[in-house]
């Protein structure tokens, strides 16, 4: 872990230019356009979070994640973190924030089957292999769907 950990704010819709940028930067060959990151904000049960380190006393985004909140069951869409500034735990920090959106009974995500080092994360954090989308990529690569449940308080 860092000496200087990540801290979350929520993302607002101020923030969808450096979103944009971060999207291009985490998600090279299937970023969201503009329009897909503003509409997160239009979104009903939408969450959105922003990790941050303070460097020179100023907070400089590093990593963000987009969930949605339905029925109880919280779906992760997006969660990222800059190249430069991965293991040092902000997307843990992301996604357990996730986790802990009121109201969420069940949190589940796609992955790309290939996609290591976040399957490693999820799996850290708890989330269960369930099943494989075949082809579900327009690439022809597989998904794979986890999920968690949450145990709530009695
Ligand atoms: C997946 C991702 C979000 C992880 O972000 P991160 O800030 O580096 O994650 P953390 O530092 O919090 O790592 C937490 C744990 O996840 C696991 N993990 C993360 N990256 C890993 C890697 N490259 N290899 C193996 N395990 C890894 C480890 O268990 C790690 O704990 P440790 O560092 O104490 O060993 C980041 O790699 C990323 O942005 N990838 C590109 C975007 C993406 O694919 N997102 C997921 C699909 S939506």
């Amino acid at each position: 872990m860092s000496s200087n950990p990540a801290v979350l704010r929520e993302a607002t819709r101020a923030d969808v230019a450096w979103l944009v940028e971060a999207e291009l930067a985490c998600f090279p060959d299937e970023a969201w356009t503009r329009g897909m990151v503003a509409d997160e904000f239009e979104r009903p049960g939408g969450v959105q979070w922003i990790a941050e380190v303070h460097e020179g006393g100023q907070p400089v985004p590093v990593g963000f994640a987009f969930g949605w909140l339905v029925l109880g069951e919280l779906h992760v869409l997006h969660i990222a973190t800059l190249p430069a500034r991965r293991r040092a735990g902000a997307g843990r920090t992301l996604l357990q924030a996730l986790i802990q959106t009121p109201g969420t009974e069940l949190c589940w995500l796609e992955v790309r089957a290939d996609n290591t080092p976040a399957i490693a994360l999820y799996t850290r954090e708890g989330f269960e292999h369930i099943a494989v989308r075949k082809r579900y990529y327009s690439d022809g690569a597989d998904a794979v769907v986890m999920r968690k449940v949450i145990e709530l308080p009695a």
